[in-house]
């Protein structure tokens, strides 16, 4: 599975980051999130789906 932020549609709001505290992380400028790695970790799969869904602004794309 991959993950991705768009940057353009962040907006901060950081609910990513409550559903998935150990792939996404705010960026100190702006707060907006970012992966440190598009690829999800075997097991973690699920956070990262439930983290797209819970993003407000649909920025996080998962594949
Ligand atoms: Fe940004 Fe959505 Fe997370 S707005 S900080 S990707 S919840």
């Amino acid at each position: 599975m991959h993950v991705k932020v768009d940057d353009e549609r962040c907006q901060g709001h950081g609910l990513c980051r409550i559903s998935a505290p150990d792939l996404f992380f705010a960026r100190e400028e702006d707060g907006n999130a970012y992966v440190k790695s598009e690829t999800v970790p075997p097991g973690q799969e699920d956070e990262a789906q439930l983290a797209a869904d819970s993003c407000p602004e649909l920025a996080i794309e998962v594949d």
